[in-house]
């Protein structure tokens, strides 16, 4: 049933807006003229109504198209279909449009890290704001804060993992909290776990610090040298204790695996602290722990219950000869996504990727990955760049001129990873 070229003619002509707003006065116009729609079969009428998925934010310029619009029942019914199982995220391409507007700013949401916050910290450039992903094969519906926070009514939705994770969070918090007054929200930050709460849909979004899932001894009081980290591979439960009774869990980890080639591993005896390790190359030691986390999921979930999403890795763009910059500047003075279809970098680890995939499909329970890794190797620009800080202080002018202290991992908002929730709504 997919035409993909009547979805591209449309998709460069009608923004999806405008389809929604089509929907809409379709179904108000059903009850007011019901035997004018009568050429409509009652099927594609109940096949439209029930999607989740639809953007219901209304845009002004879309109702003098209606008429026009309702007569093509094909074009209708391809549009609307976003399925993250028939629709491959990861094959499409990033689209400049000045006229996008992201829904807030490091200003207006109070939230944000000064990690992220890049115009705050100085960022002069700001087309990394207007790049809109667009799938070859579906429409990625634009974020809807209202409908997420339908989706989220009497709800917990938990972000486990790294400060990647805590990037994906905070982009979610801004993503719905600017439509909730003053009184209706809270927030409260722990070093560990942090709760954002819209009170009127009774919905909290959480993030919880965990930046290998499994037990570390460098979790709370980080170890600065990387070979003195030790990872318990097989140890998650005491933590894990905290996220039952969620129900939607989205789980990372990756960057923090990245810190060699060896992974200092302790496996079975946690009676003896830390002694006792044993060394694996990394993605031996991934797998251990990836494998103590997916058999926590399986021997505890309910997925009757409890929706489990897992975020690929975020690509690091820490070596620019990766996208042909051979001045070894990291993504500094990037202000340009990759164009190179299929652009894959060193900093996205095909092993790691591989052993995610492997794990997670001999679960019981279904775990729905938002497949972020290819849309955002492009993203070179989309960093916290020098814009950023340093042991607690902002960058100076100076330092801010070198481009080895350009942070390439973490990423502004607004900025890429509100296209991850934009996903992950999408998917709820
Ligand atoms: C619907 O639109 C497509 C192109 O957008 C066209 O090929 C098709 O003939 C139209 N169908 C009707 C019933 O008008
Ligand atoms: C750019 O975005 C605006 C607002 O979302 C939309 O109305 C417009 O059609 C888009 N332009 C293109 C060329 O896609
Ligand atoms: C609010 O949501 C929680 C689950 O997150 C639920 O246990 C509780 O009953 C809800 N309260 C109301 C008043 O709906
Ligand atoms: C985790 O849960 C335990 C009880 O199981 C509780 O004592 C502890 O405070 C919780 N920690 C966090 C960070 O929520
Ligand atoms: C989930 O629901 C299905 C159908 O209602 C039921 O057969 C299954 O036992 C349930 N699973 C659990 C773990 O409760
Ligand atoms: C950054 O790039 C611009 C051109 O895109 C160039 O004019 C400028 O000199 C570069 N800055 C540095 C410090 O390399
Ligand atoms: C994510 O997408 C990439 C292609 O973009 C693919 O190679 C990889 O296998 C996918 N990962 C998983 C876990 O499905």
């Amino acid at each position: 049933m997919i035409h993909s070229g009547i979805m591209k003619i449309h998709r460069g002509k009608v923004p999806f807006p405008i389809i929604i707003i089509t929907i809409g006065v379709l179904v108000f116009f059903a009850v007011l003229y019901a035997e004018r729609l009568s050429f409509l079969s009652s099927k594609s009428i109940f096949k439209l109504k029930p999607c989740p998925r639809k953007n219901t934010k209304p845009k002004p310029t879309g109702e003098k198209k209606v008429d026009e619009e309702i007569v093509n029942e094909t074009w209708i019914d391809d549009r609307f279909e976003f399925d993250s199982e028939e629709c491959n995220i990861a094959n499409g391409k990033w689209v400049f449009n000045q006229s996008i507007k992201p829904l807030y700013t490091d200003i207006t949401c109070p939230y944000i890290d000064r990690q992220f916050s890049c115009v705050k910290n100085g960022r002069t450039d700001f087309d990394y704001q207007h790049w809109e992903w667009q799938p070859e094969d579906c429409t990625l519906p634009s974020f809807n804060a209202v409908l997420a926070l339908k989706k989220l009514q009497g709800k917990r939705l938990l972000f486990v993992g790294d400060s990647l994770q805590r990037n994906q969070w905070e982009s979610f918090v801004c993503l719905v909290e600017w439509i909730i007054p003053e009184k209706q929200k809270s927030m409260k930050r722990g070093i560990v776990h942090s709760v954002f709460k819209a009170k009127e849909y009774n919905a909290t979004v959480e993030f919880y610090w965990a930046p290998y899932l499994v037990e570390s001894n460098t979790d709370i009081n980080i170890i600065g040298d990387t070979k003195k980290r030790i990872i318990k591979v097989d140890a998650i439960k005491e933590r894990a204790k905290n996220w039952t009774g969620v129900d939607i869990l989205v789980f990372n980890t990756y960057v923090w695996w990245m810190s060699g080639a060896t992974i200092k591993s302790l496996w079975g005896s946690f009676g003896n602290g830390y002694n006792g390790y044993e060394e694996f190359d990394t993605p031996v030691a991934y797998k251990l722990a990836l494998k103590t986390w997916a058999n926590w999921v399986d021997s505890t979930i309910n997925p009757n219950k409890t929706k489990v999403f897992f975020t690929t890795m975020s690509p690091t763009h820490t070596r620019s000869q990766d996208w042909g910059n051979m001045k070894d500047e990291k993504c500094f003075n990037e202000t340009k996504p990759v164009k190179k279809k299929k652009h894959w970098g060193t900093g996205s680890d095909k092993r790691i990727m591989s052993v995610v995939a492997k794990v997670v499909k001999k679960m019981k329970v279904p775990v729905t990955f938002i497949n972020i890794t290819q849309i955002s190797e492009y993203r070179i620009d989309g960093h916290s760049n020098v814009y950023t800080e340093t042991g607690g202080k902002l960058l100076t002018e100076e330092e801010r001129t070198n481009p080895q202290n350009a942070d390439c991992i973490h990423w502004c908002l607004p900025g890429v990873p509100d296209t991850w929730n934009q996903i992950l709504l999408a998917m709820l």
